[in-house]
């Protein structure tokens, strides 16, 4: 088994060109919904790994238009913006990137993956903007629930370290919240009262707040599918189960899973909702923090980013178009 590992990034299957274009499908054709990458924490939209990733989309899926999510036009900007920046400009200039896009704003929808943190920020991007909307999300290791301790930086990362020094103003400071990334989705269950109050993004995408968004769970609702990955052996995330929401008990010590959970019995995200639909499905996968197959991956592109049939919009009437 191949094991692709998204941060040390082999080459798999360099053959493929990416398809950066394509004509617009004719009724008979069949032809897959375009697909959306949002890479994770010190990745960068031009690696090998990233772009391996998604040449196997194009490759299962022949003819999707994929797009990868940056933050800047060169490979080290955008890895920077992993770790610099506030969350929720950088979800804004996501919503505009997607939605100027020529092809993607053209699509009735719109597939997504998200590796890592990757997989929250477009779960922001669905809850408010979601212009085009999303049908498909995929996450693989995202911190749905937020982190409980902070990852430690390698110790050559000079970018990571660097950003990681801001945390002595203190997590919780409006210095700190506005500039490093893992903080705006820290969450320690023990202190959820500062949290509350000071988190820049995640206590608000996931609709913790008193006053909750509705516009959040309808758009969040809409999913057709929303397939959440979690890896067996991760070390990476604390707790793990992030992945699929679960949040650590700050006295036991233990996992309180999703459904046992206010944000689900009082369905702030519409998440209960899509579970008694079967649109909301807990996957796991073995090895660590983005260790992922691509023997798995291409299952994932079958089952999730294949072709579809949609309603399109012709002359008053809706027709029937395989897309
Ligand atoms: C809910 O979120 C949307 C999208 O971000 C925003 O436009 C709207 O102002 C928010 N509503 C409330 C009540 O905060
Ligand atoms: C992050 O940016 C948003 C949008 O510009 C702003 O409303 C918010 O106050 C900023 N967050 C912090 C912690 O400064
Ligand atoms: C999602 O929310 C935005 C922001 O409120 C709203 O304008 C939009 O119509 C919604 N889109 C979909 C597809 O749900």
């Amino acid at each position: 088994m191949h094991v692709l590992s998204l941060l040390s990034l082999p080459l798999l299957v360099a053959a493929t060109p990416l398809q950066f274009s394509r004509s617009r499908p004719q009724a008979s054709e069949l032809a897959p919904l375009p697909l959306v990458i949002w890479h994770g924490l010190g990745d960068d939209f031009q690696r090998d790994g990233l772009k391996t990733v998604a040449a196997l989309a194009e490759k299962t899926n022949p003819g999707t238009y994929v797009h990868l999510i940056h933050l800047a036009d060169s490979g080290a900007g955008d890895r920077q913006a992993t770790f610099l920046g506030n969350v929720s400009e950088q979800v804004a200039e996501v919503c505009d990137q997607l939605s100027s896009d020529r092809i993607l704003s053209t699509a009735p929808a719109i597939n997504a993956l998200g590796f890592s943190q990757g997989g929250q920020f477009l779960r922001g991007y669905i809850e408010r903007c979601n212009s085009p909307p999303v049908r498909n999300l995929v996450t693989f290791g995202s911190q749905h629930n937020g982190i409980a301790e902070f990852q430690e930086c390698g110790w050559s990362d000079w970018i990571c370290r660097g950003a990681e020094a801001l945390l002595r103003a203190g997590r919780w400071s409006q210095f700190v919240q506005s500039r490093f990334v893992p903080a705006q989705y820290f969450r320690d269950p023990a202190d959820l009262g500062s949290y509350l109050e000071h988190s820049n993004f995640l206590a608000d995408v996931n609709n913790e707040r008193e006053s909750k968004n509705e516009t959040y769970k309808e758009n969040l609702s809409r999913l057709n599918r929303f397939a959440m990955y979690l890896f067996e052996e991760d070390q990476m995330v604390h707790p793990k189960e992030s992945a699929w929401f679960g949040e650590l008990d700050a006295s036991s010590g233990d996992v309180v899973q999703l459904r046992d959970r206010e944000i689900y019995k009082e369905d702030w995200l519409g998440l209960k909702g899509l579970d008694e639909q079967g649109k909301l499905e807990f996957k796991t996968t073995p090895g660590r923090h983005m260790e992922i197959s691509e023997e798995l991956l291409e299952g994932v592109f079958k089952e999730y980013f294949g072709p579809i049939e949609v309603d399109v919009p012709v002359q008053n009437s809706l027709v029937k178009q395989v897309y």
